[in-house]
């Protein structure tokens, strides 16, 4: 035990996350190094993609991410929810509109993030289920690009209400009300399948499990899903 405790004390840890989960990950990581000091940190950052070879290579000793594919062979865990929401700049003719039809945005250019992210899969997923086809999209490869564009005006954004908590707070952008928004997917802490984590590792996972939803905006969150319908998970 007194080992377990020293792993714990000054141990290595290998964290990977996806690009949407780090507006989150960057503060509960804060936490987690003030309750361990000592404890060395290697923190990566990259899309669905990314992490899935990540795994593949055995480069990460926990992996925070949408869900995993079952073909891998990868121990996975649903630890909290993940609303994906369609957000517009505050001044765009949609915002304060009430359930607004899916198929009224057929004429509207979306900002897409890039093919190998978690959250454009799950988008693509949702529009074909729906039916819905859009006409206009603008791909770009990180939700900051994407939060900007929405506030220039360039178009509406499809992302995870955890990556605007801050530009909601400020009244930058809006989320829209729109009909079966949001998207419900849940957030999975992962790790290879047969792999020896460490004391650290093991900490590490724990303290997500149980602290994770300390490190949302839940009043912000709350407020901008207040009285909305969800479209069953993806
Ligand atoms: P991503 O997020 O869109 O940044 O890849 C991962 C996921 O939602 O699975």
């Amino acid at each position: 035990l007194i080992e377990e405790l020293k792993g714990t004390e000054g141990g290595h840890l290998a964290v990977s996350v996806a690009s949407t989960v780090h507006y989150f990950a960057i503060r509960l990581l804060a936490d987690f190094c003030r309750r361990y000091p000592k404890v060395k940190v290697r923190f990566k950052v990259t899309n669905r993609k990314g992490l899935l070879q990540q795994l593949d290579d055995n480069e990460a000793d926990i992996v925070l991410m949408g869900q995993p594919p079952e073909d891998q062979d990868l121990v996975a865990e649903a630890f909290m929810v993940n609303p994906l929401v369609m957000v517009a700049a505050a001044n765009h003719p949609l915002a304060g509109k009430k359930s607004i039809p899916l198929s009224e945005l057929s004429q509207e250019t979306f900002l897409m993030r890039e093919k190998g992210s978690g959250t454009r899969d799950a988008v693509e997923r949702f529009l074909a289920e729906k039916g819905v086809q859009i006409s206009a999209s603008m791909e770009m490869n990180t939700n900051s690009a994407i939060k900007q564009g929405v506030e220039e005006g360039l178009g509406l954004g499809i992302v995870s209400i955890h990556t605007v908590e801050r530009e909601l707070e400020d009244g930058r952008i809006v989320v829209l009300d729109v009909e079966s928004f949001p998207i419900m997917r849940q957030w999975y802490i992962v790790h290879r399948a047969g792999k020896r984590l460490s004391a650290v590792a093991r900490e590490f996972e724990a303290f997500v499990r149980t602290e994770a939803e300390r490190f949302v905006k839940s009043d912000i969150i709350k407020a901008a899903l207040v009285g909305k319908q969800s479209s069953p998970a993806l």
